[in-house]
């Protein structure tokens, strides 16, 4: 039995408790800003080229205290520094968590099980590299030698969002002359709509898993591998030209019929939601060359560095870690929306809510035991104005205290006629305007000088104390997204140290995956199912008869 003590009986944490329960009983923004001019220049943390402003949160300079003696005494900074040197911190799969190595400088030394894993990394790197060279410059042919147009990912989960959100972030960046497609879902549209108007004779398939066993991903790789056969006369050799594979698992690539030469190594000390600065990148390589690549790496860097040693009180993931636990567990607060103000974004908070949700949302503590405390938040949203004509009004007059982080940059990314870029500061007054409104509302005493009749004052006061926190940066680049992302996957990593939950597996997802395949017989031959529950079976009767 572990003698860890139950997080919730530690002083620290019930000296958050108190304070929340007496200084902080109903924390009033207006209020903390007037007995502190200072604070918006206080609460700020400079990564990189990240300026993240906390000062709109419902904190004190005692709270950020005691939230630092929380993360002190459940030992953040050792499991970090665990994590960093290879440790098997993965206690539930026997695995180090080492997605910074991914980023480790060439001359960097990094061990795992007594071996360098640094010059495979920039191995698997190179060659990327190196590929995706052939691919851009139009060297790499198809099968019947016309250059490469298109790209299609057949990936889920890490395999997918990492890449296809990045695609999306960079876009700016992308040869515009290559078509990119993601293809995750096992819903045959998805794939039917990715490849309908392209050329198989110029198409490559990037198929990405780390096992290679997911059901998704290798029933769409097999129907790609059929629709690409079908387009070029059946001859089974153009499978090694418009196939590669990105994978830990080289036995099954090859039984899949990729040929291993043309397949992406990563390693298992690399989760799947940690992976998209791997191999499991490629088609993004592919799409901004590799050099721009490794400055995404670099920006990665930087933020893992960050984390690894500037002090607490201006150590940028810890705060952000910390702050969304004194809402999760002292406020009650059960969700997180990311709000990025740029299009460009637009697959970023789905891309989070992996990384955040499939590591944090866990219920029993790395010892096992059930936990007695929320973990992980729901995490959403969508980009910026969007967000606001439509579940806004939630946030500001609703009954939930739902924090929220704002993502903004002072230039877009992009080349913009003058006449768009001129539309960014209209962008960046909202994201401003936001900001100000969740944190400090309107008083009905306000909403009464604008001449409102009285009936209408409670319907048009805002209550404010909305807590956001606003990063803000000069521009996207692929530095700059490198960053943003280690930032969050270090603040994810913070929680769950506090929490003292295992961030790094997803038991949680296997048993749907068994189901379906026990399931799936009865709905395509009809096969009686045993075990099935009543309400389940109904179902799947009723399936039948609609099929019919
Ligand atoms: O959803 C579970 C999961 O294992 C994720 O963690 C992972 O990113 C995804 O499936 C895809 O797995 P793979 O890369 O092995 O196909």
């Amino acid at each position: 039995m572990s003698d860890t003590p139950v997080l919730t009986r530690r002083p620290e944490w019930t000296a958050l408790e108190d304070h929340r329960a007496q200084a902080m009983r109903r924390p009033r923004l207006r209020d903390l800003f007037a007995a502190d001019p200072r604070r918006a220049e206080r609460y700020v943390v400079r990564v990189g080229d990240l300026r993240v402003d906390y000062s709109k949160h419902l904190i004190t300079d005692e709270t950020l205290v005691l939230l630092r003696e929380l993360a002190a005494a459940t030992g953040v900074a050792g499991l970090r520094d665990a994590m960093f040197r290879g440790d098997r911190i993965n206690t539930t799969e026997d695995r180090a968590v080492l997605h910074t190595a991914l980023r480790a400088p060439r001359d960097a030394v990094v061990e795992v099980d007594g071996e360098n894993v640094v010059p495979r990394v920039h191995a698997v790197l190179d060659r990327m590299g190196a590929f995706a060279d052939r691919v851009r410059s139009g060297e790499w042919t198809g099968h019947t030698g016309r250059r490469i147009r298109n790209v299609v990912n057949i990936g889920i989960g890490g395999s997918d969002l990492g890449p296809a959100m990045a695609y999306e972030a960079l876009r700016a960046y992308t040869d515009r002359s290559l078509t990119f497609r993601f293809v995750s879902n096992v819903d045959g549209a998805d794939l039917h709509e990715a490849v309908r108007d392209l050329d198989p004779a110029e198409t490559l398939f990037v198929v990405a898993s780390k096992t290679f066993t997911t059901i998704e991903t290798i029933t769409n790789a097999t129907s790609a591998r059929s629709w690409l056969l079908a387009g070029l006369d059946g001859d089974a050799k153009a499978v090694a030209r418009h196939f590669v594979a990105v994978s830990t698992n080289a036995g099954k690539v090859t039984e899949f019929g990729i040929d291993p030469d043309n397949m992406f190594e990563f390693w298992d000390w690399v989760g799947g939601r940690y992976s998209y600065d791997s191999a499991i990148g490629l088609p993004l390589v592919i799409a901004i060359g590799p050099e721009r690549f490794r400055e995404m790496l670099d920006g990665f860097r930087t933020v893992d560095e960050h984390f690894r040693t500037a002090p607490a009180e201006a150590n940028a993931p810890l705060i952000m870690g910390l702050l969304g636990i004194w809402y999760g567990n002292f406020f009650a607060a059960e969700s997180h929306a990311v709000l990025p103000y740029s299009h460009y974004l637009s697959r970023f908070t789905a891309y989070l809510q992996q990384l955040d949700m499939e590591s944090n949302g866990k219920s029993v503590d790395r010892d096992g035991r059930p936990v007695g405390w929320h973990t992980g938040p729901v995490v959403w949203g969508t980009p910026g104005t969007n967000g606001q004509h439509a579940y806004y009004q939630l946030i500001h007059q609703g009954t939930r205290l739902v924090p929220a982080d704002l993502i903004g940059f002072a230039r877009p990314a992009g080349e913009l006629s003058d006449e768009l870029r001129a539309q960014h500061d209209l962008l960046m007054a909202n994201l401003f305007a936001q900001g100000q409104a969740l944190a400090f509302g309107k008083t009905a005493d306000e909403v009464r000088a604008e001449g409102v009749p009285e009936e209408q004052v409670a319907h048009r006061t805002f209550q404010g104390d909305h807590p956001t926190t606003t990063i803000l940066a000069p521009r996207l680049t692929p530095s700059v997204l490198g960053q943003l992302v280690a930032l969050y996957e270090h603040k994810v990593f913070v929680q769950g140290a506090v929490w003292h939950i295992d961030s790094f597996d997803q038991w949680g997802v296997e048993l749907g995956k068994v189901l379906a395949r026990r399931v799936e017989p009865a709905l395509t031959g009809g096969a009686e199912v045993p075990g099935l529950d009543p309400s389940t079976a109904a179902l799947v009767a009723a399936y039948r008869e609609f099929r019919k």
